[in-house]
Parts: C-alpha cells; structure tokens; sequence
C-alpha cells in the first residue's frame, strides 16, 4: 500500500494568520487610532528581491498596514542607507523596518543590520535580537523560522523530544530555526556544506527541515518512513534545465511560464514516505510574508505599549 503524505498548506495557514492579523489591526485602528506601518529599503534592482518586496507590501495591503518601499540606487554608499535607516528609526508612524537581502557589495551589511532599532527590526537580523533568541527572551525572531514553527504547530506536530535534522547553516534560516527548535526542546542535529555523510543524519530524523537552495538534494532513500519534512528551498527550473519526470509533472508552469519552482526535497519520491510534508511552492513561502507581517504587528503593538 503506498501511503500519501499530509501536505502541509502554508497558502491555508499564512491566510488563517493574516485572516487573524487583519481583525486585530481593525481592533488597534479602532481602540488607539493606530495603523502598524512597515518600511522596506530595497538597493539596487535584484530581480528576485524586486519581486520578494511586492509580495511582502501585497502582504501589508492585505491585512491593513501602511507600507512603503525606499528604492536606492545600487551605487548607493553605505552612509546612505544609515542615513534613511536614522529617519525611518524616528518615525513615528513607522514601527518595522527592514532592508532587502542581498545588498550590493560596496554597503557594510553589518553596519545597516545593527542601525536598525532593535525594537524595529522585523527580519530578527540585529545583533540584539539574535542573543536575546539564544537566551530566550522577548524579541523579534526571523519571519521564516517562525514560520516553520508556526506550521509544525498549527498541524499539532509535537516537537519536544524529537530528533530534528536542519540541513543549511544559514543566519536567515538554519541557524535560527535551530535555536527555536533547541527552545522547544527538539534534540536538534545541523548539517551543512561540509557535513561528510548527509544521509546518516537526515535519515535519523523525525522532523526533516532542509534548506540549502540545492534541488533534488533530499531523496527518498534518505528520509525515515513517517517523517515530517519542511522543505524551505525555491529553486526556478527552466525548460532547458528540466528533466522529462518534472516536464511531465509541471506541465502547465513549463507551457505558460516557461519555467517552475521546486524545492531541496525530491518531492515525488519522498512524499509516498513522508508522515507530512510542506510543498514547493506554497508551503514556507507564503509563511514567511505571514510572519512578517505578524512581526510588525508585534513591533507596533510594543511600541505603543500595548500588550
Ligand atoms: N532575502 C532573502 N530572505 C530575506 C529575508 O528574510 N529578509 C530580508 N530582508 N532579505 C531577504
């Protein structure tokens, strides 16, 4: 009998989320006469950020903020941004803010990330927040690890005391979603680039959460029968570049885009598997702009020291 793994719809959750934020900004606007703002600085015209930036002011429409974008130039010195980050920290109708990654080389990344104001910094990047994640306390956390939690949870996965594998060591995902796992009490094993046996330690694993921007890495040999596997990656597959199973399986994508989008995870031969399973797209992707939102939500509920 082949069994059919639970997908987990990150389209259905994000909504049920922004559904609930919605009510609330209605609540906040109506009781304080206070609209959570949030602004994006975006430098120079990364297509992939370009788009990523619509969808999070899509987002902000959606449940109600005031958003804005700041659009710099991609010669723009790392001076200006701190300039615009100093202005925007001292708005008063502005309670998030964040700066499109990656930035153009010559901009110190570093120095943009910590002249945010901690209590503003809705992508959880600064210095501040990150050591207050690794002592638990309060504070703003990166939207796509929430994200994954919040779906673990929505879904009643329980994570205390499983084996969790985090395949990708990055600041935006791997490394914080480690430690709010490692909150949760998860025993939490992190692979990355130079993991010498990737199965040996996927294979082990309860929960599966990969995230490295490589397709086809997961295969179904390397995933325990009854795991839940959160497949973070989005990788855009040209025809040229497609293999005749995904020609067949994405036939659509391929004949109106001339390309579609797949996760880390073979998904085909780890699904039959699979207790769960987060699908590409519309599993964590959708998560992150709820938790962003959810974010700034937080921030402005802070910031004017509501509870
Ligand atoms: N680039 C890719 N992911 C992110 C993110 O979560 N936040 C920001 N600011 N930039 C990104």
């Amino acid at each position: 009998m082949i069994k059919i793994a639970r997908l987990i719809s990150g389209t259905r959750i994000s909504q049920d989320i922004k559904n609930e934020i919605t009510e609330e900004v209605k609540e906040m606007k109506r009781t304080k006469g206070i609209v959570p703002g949030l602004s994006v600085i975006l430098v120079g015209d990364n297509p992939a950020s370009k788009v990523y930036v619509r969808s999070k002011q899509k987002g902000c429409e959606e449940v109600g903020f005031k958003s804005e974008t700041i659009r710099m130039d991609k010669s723009a010195p790392t001076e200006d941004v701190l300039k615009e980050l100093d202005r925007l920290n001292n708005r008063e109708d502005i309670h998030g803010i964040l700066v499109q990654l990656p930035l153009p080389e010559q901009i110190d990344k570093a120095k943009v990330l910590e002249a945010i104001y901690p209590e503003k910094d809705v992508d959880g990047f600064h210095p501040v927040n990150i050591g207050k994640l690794v002592t638990q306390q309060k504070c703003l956390v990166p939207a796509t690890p929430l994200g994954i939690i919040e779906m673990l949870k929505r879904e009643n996965i329980v994570i205390k005391g499983k084996n969790v594998t985090v395949v990708g060591h990055s600041e935006i995902v791997g490394k914080p979603v480690s430690l709010l796992l490692l909150n949760e009490w998860a025993t939490v094993t992190i692979c990355h680039i130079e993991t010498r046996d990737l199965k040996i330690h996927t294979i082990d694993a309860d929960i599966l959460i990969v995230a490295t921007g490589v397709s086809y890495l997961i295969k179904g040999d390397m995933v325990k029968e009854g795991a839940v596997v959160i497949d973070v990656g989005i990788n855009r597959i040209t025809k040229d570049k497609a293999n005749q199973e995904l020609l067949e399986w994405r036939k659509e994508d391929f004949e109106n885009k001339g390309a579609t989008l797949i996760g880390d995870v073979d998904f085909l031969r780890v699904e039959p598997k699979a207790s769960y399973i987060s699908p590409v797209p519309g599993g964590v992707g959708p998560m992150t702009i709820a938790m962003l939102l959810s974010n700034t939500l937080k921030a402005a509920k802070n910031i004017v020291g509501m509870k």
